[in-house]
């Protein structure tokens, strides 16, 4: 090895492709994970040599790529052509793939058969958005071999029933049911929690109640397993107001609105190292 070469174990080429086990090796070993989600080969490819450990075919392609106002028109067929994409041009990282609205709710039998056309695709894991009532189904999928993540907290798939993109648990009785909720999928199985606007202090107690489970927030402070942000919207390209949870990793700390930005592998290279040395997120900043 020259003296000028990076150490074997961060070269993309040689790091390990990401499993399970090894996320959780990496997770009890207190390691911050990372994830983005990606929605082509390209970026796959970019997000997986600056060290991004998991890609998320996120359902929030419904907004950044196809233009709609929420993730409700998107469909498995559309999923499984983003995850192909993604599948093809991704190296070693761990791929985890959206349920899209209306493929999973009604019976795990349908929830089956969607999650298996995106692991035909190359999804090895598959993410649903709902509470203690999908339990049966992240039962179903994970006896059948299908690894699940779920996903607590602003689910945007419900954004009708919402009222709207806000944060959830606030009070004790709204995080007494989150984690109710938490506690039901960890037991049916689920290997992996994305917590999406919700405040720090009930991130933190989930992840610390259940630590089976790898939590994975945005929006949701700094006391959960790992981290996720949609591509688009730390790349600065979010358009209209940016939410208090983004950070825009193509302006470093402090400069000046017109100073030049940082490449798209240089950003999100930095946001891997501050998600890993704990700065991002800031809960001052970023946090609810
Ligand atoms: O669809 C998506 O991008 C997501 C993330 C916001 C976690 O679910």
């Amino acid at each position: 090895m020259s003296v000028h070469s990076a150490p074997a174990e961060n070269t993309p080429a040689t790091r390990p492709a990401m499993t399970l086990p090894r996320l959780r090796e990496a997770a009890s070993r207190g390691e911050k994970l990372t994830m983005l989600t990606a929605y082509d080969a390209t970026f796959a490819r970019v997000l997986d040599d600056a060290g991004v450990e998991i890609l998320l075919v996120g359902d929030s392609l419904g907004n950044v790529i196809q233009g709609e106002t929420s993730t409700l028109p998107v469909t498995v067929e559309q999923m499984a052509y983003h995850t192909r994409a993604v599948a093809q041009g991704k190296r070693g990282a761990f791929l985890v793939t959206d349920m899209p609205f209306g493929s999973y709710e009604s019976s795990p039998e349908l929830a089956f058969a969607s999650a298996a056309a995106l692991m035909r695709a190359g999804a090895q894991m598959v993410k649903l958005e709902g509470g203690g009532y999908t339990a049966d189904t992240v039962r179903f999928l994970v006896e059948r071999g299908i690894p699940v993540c779920a996903h607590l907290g602003l689910t945007p798939q419900r954004v009708h029933a919402i009222g709207g993109y806000r944060v959830q648990g606030r009070d004790e009785a709204a995080a007494q049911v989150l984690i109710a909720d938490a506690t039901a999928l960890a037991e049916a199985g689920a290997a992996m929690l994305v917590l999406e606007l919700v405040p720090s202090t009930l991130a933190r107690r989930i992840t610390e109640q259940l630590p089976q489970l790898m939590t994975i927030g945005i929006g949701a402070g700094a006391g959960t397993t790992g981290q996720v942000l949609v591509l688009h919207d730390m790349l600065g390209l979010t358009s209209g107001k940016r939410p208090r949870f983004v950070r825009d990793f193509t302006r470093l700390p402090g400069s000046a609105a017109d100073a030049p930005g940082l490449g798209i592998a240089q950003a999100v290279a930095a946001y891997v190292a501050a998600v890993k040395d704990g700065s991002f997120p800031d809960e001052t900043v970023h946090g609810y």
